[in-house]
C-alpha cells in the first residue's frame, strides 16, 4: 500500500511539475496543442504557411535554414506551396554561387540561406535540438507523456519574454522565462501583430508563435507524416501476424492437448 502510495506520488510530482522543476535552470515549457501531436497528427497546411510567412518576415533577418532545401516548400505534407509561388518566393534570398564567384538570385534547388547575424544559430534542426519537457529525475516520463518538446519549447521562448533587459559585458540580455539560465541574447521577435494573413487569421503573440514553431518542426521533420503511417501500417501488419501466428499454434498443439489419457 505504502509502495505503491510513492510510486504514484512521485508519478503525480512529475506529471504536474515541469514548470515548477523548471524554475530554476531549465526554463518553463507551456504546453502548445498542435495538430502533429500524437500517432495520427499531421502537420496543417495552412498553419505551416503561416509560420514560414512569420519566419521570411522576421526570423531570417538574422536565422538561417541553411539545411532545407527551398523546394521542399511544394512537398506535400509541408506548406505545398505551388511551384511557381516557390520560384517566386526563393528570389528574395541571394546565395553564393561557387562557379560564378559572386552572389546571385536563389532558385527552388538551392537551400534557405545560413543565418546572417553569426551568433543567431541555425533553425532547421533546432525543434529537435531543444526539449521542452524532462524528468521527473531524469526518467523522461514527461517526454513519454508530452512527446520531446521541442517546438512547445520555440514557442514558450518566443512568449516567453518578462521585458526585463539588462547589459553584461557590452552585450544585452532579455529575461526569458523558458530559455535556461533565464537570459537570452536574442531581443524579442514577436510582440503580436508582426505579420498579417490574407485569410484574416489571428496574428496576436501566442498564436505567431505556435504557427513558426509548427514550421520549424516541420523543417526539421519533414517527412514525419510518412514516417507515422509507415509505424501505422507496420503496426497493423505485426497485430494481423500475431493474430495469425496465435490461431496455427492453437492449431498445431490441438491434437497433443486434448488427446485423452484413457
Ligand atoms: C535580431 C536578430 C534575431 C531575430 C530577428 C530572431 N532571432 Fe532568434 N536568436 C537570435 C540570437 C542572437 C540568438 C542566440 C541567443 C543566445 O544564445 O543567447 C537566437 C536564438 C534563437 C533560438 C535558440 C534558443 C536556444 O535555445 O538556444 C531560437 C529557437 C530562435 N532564436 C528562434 C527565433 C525565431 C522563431 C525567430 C522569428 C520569430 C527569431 N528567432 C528571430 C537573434 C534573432
Amino acid at each position: 500500500m505504502i509502495k505503491k502510495l510513492t510510486l504514484s506520488a512521485l508519478v503525480a510530482l512529475g506529471l504536474g511539475t515541469t514548470g515548477a522543476l523548471a524554475a530554476g535552470s531549465e526554463g518553463h515549457v507551456e504546453d502548445f496543442d498542435f495538430s502533429f501531436e500524437g500517432p495520427f497528427g499531421a502537420y496543417d497546411v495552412n498553419q505551416l504557411q503561416r509560420g514560414l510567412k512569420i519566419y521570411t518576415e522576421i526570423c531570417s533577418a538574422c536565422h538561417g535554414l541553411k539545411f532545407v532545401p527551398i523546394r521542399t516548400l511544394s512537398d506535400d505534407g509541408g506548406p505545398s506551396m505551388p511551384e511557381d509561388q516557390v520560384r517566386e518566393y526563393a528570389k528574395r534570398f541571394e546565395v553564393f554561387d561557387e562557379e560564378l564567384d559572386d552572389f546571385r538570385e536563389a532558385t527552388p534547388v538551392d537551400h534557405f540561406p545560413e543565418s546572417s547575424l553569426p551568433n543567431a544559430p541555425d533553425l532547421s534542426l533546432m525543434a529537435k535540438k531543444r526539449a521542452g519537457f524532462h524528468g521527473p529525475y531524469g526518467l523522461g516520463i514527461n517526454q513519454f507523456i508530452n512527446g520531446i518538446g521541442g517546438p512547445e519549447y520555440i514557442a514558450s521562448l518566443l512568449t516567453g519574454y518578462t521585458g526585463e533587459e539588462k547589459e553584461q559585458a557590452g552585450s544585452v540580455f532579455y529575461e526569458n522565462t523558458a530559455f535556461p539560465g533565464g537570459w537570452i541574447a536574442m531581443a524579442p521577435p514577436l510582440y503580436g501583430e508582426d505579420v498579417e494573413f490574407e485569410d484574416g487569421h489571428e496574428n496576436d503573440l501566442h498564436h505567431e508563435a505556435a504557427d513558426v514553431a509548427a514550421f520549424l518542426m516541420w523543417t526539421a521533420e519533414p517527412k514525419m507524416m510518412a514516417r507515422k503511417q509507415a509505424g501505422f501500417a507496420g503496426v497493423v501488419f505485426l497485430t494481423l501476424l500475431a493474430v495469425l501466428l496465435y490461431l496455427t499454434n492453437k492449431r498445431l498443439w490441438s491434437a497433443v492437448k486434448y488427446k485423452r489419457e484413457d
